[in-house]
């Protein structure tokens, strides 16, 4: 049976990619760090649909545990078909009052375990999460911007170099409604600016995301590898 995993398998985004993948027949590998509670939750709705679920725990900014989550991952599974990068963390902040440990923080969490993730476990398909806040300004977004625009990049060095047998994709996602999004302070504002000059005049669903990835996944893009899909309604196109 194809597995697939997903990092921060305890977010609203990592969740509803699960049990997409589960709808399409997949095994599920959750993972995630503090959250294991809400991880359960993700991993019942997946078993609730016919198929396996496996949580993981491991804190991605530190190496040694990564290398371990390719360890357990392997051990659990027949190996993993398809991968799923959501987890990420970063501190808001402008940038001049950002420390090397913040800018640090946000590529060892965020970026880094990409490389380790995708080169160790080699699936088929491997898709990351970024957001328009790689190629353009978005307020106190520096941290978490210059490691998206660096998992871009790796995941264009990735899909040239694991060719043929590993597809590697990145999906630049707009502003989606979830419990993390919902906490910026700048919130309000945020999600008025997308009502309001969004071509599509609403936000990303999690669900929007999840089919964007399990599209990716399937037969119909298999020529499609080093890409960057902006999924954010149109928003970027208007200043
Ligand atoms: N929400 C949006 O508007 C939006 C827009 C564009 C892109 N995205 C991207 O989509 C992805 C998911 O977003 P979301 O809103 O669902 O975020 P979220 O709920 O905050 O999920 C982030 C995930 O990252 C994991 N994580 C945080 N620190 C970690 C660490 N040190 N080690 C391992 N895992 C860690 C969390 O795991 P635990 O909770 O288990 O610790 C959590 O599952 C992120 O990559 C985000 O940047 C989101």
């Amino acid at each position: 049976m194809a597995w697939v995993m997903v990092t921060g398998g305890s977010g609203d985004i990592g969740r509803s990619v699960a049990t997409r993948f589960a709808r399409d027949g997949y095994d599920v590998v959750l993972h995630t760090f503090r959250g294991v509670s809400r991880a359960e939750v993700a991993a019942a709705e997946v078993r609730a649909l016919g198929r396996e679920a496996a949580v993981v725990r491991a804190h991605l900014g530190r190496p040694s545990q990564t290398e371990k989550l390719v360890e357990t991952v392997l051990d659990r599974t027949s190996g993993i078909e398809a991968f799923v990068g959501t987890a990420a963390s970063a501190v808001m902040r402008p940038v001049a009052d950002l420390t090397p440990k913040h800018l640090s923080w946000s590529f060892q969490v965020s970026a880094l375990p990409l490389v380790t993730l995708v080169a160790s476990l080699r699936p088929l398909c491997a898709v990351a999460l970024t957001s328009p806040g790689s190629v353009s300004y978005v307020p106190d977004y520096a941290a978490a911007g210059a490691a998206k625009a660096a998992m871009e990049a790796l995941a264009r060095y990735l899909a040239v170099e694991l060719a043929p047998s590993t597809r590697v994709n990145v999906v630049s996602v707009g502003l989606v409604d979830t419990r993390s999004s919902r906490r910026l302070p700048q919130w309000d504002s945020l999600e008025r600016d997308i009502r309001e000059n969004t071509p599509m005049r609403r936000l990303v669903t999690p669900d929007d995301v999840a089919g964007a990835v399990a599209w990716l996944c399937s037969a119909d893009a298999s020529m499609v590898t080093g890409a960057t899909i902006v999924l954010d309604g149109g928003r970027h196109l208007l200043h």
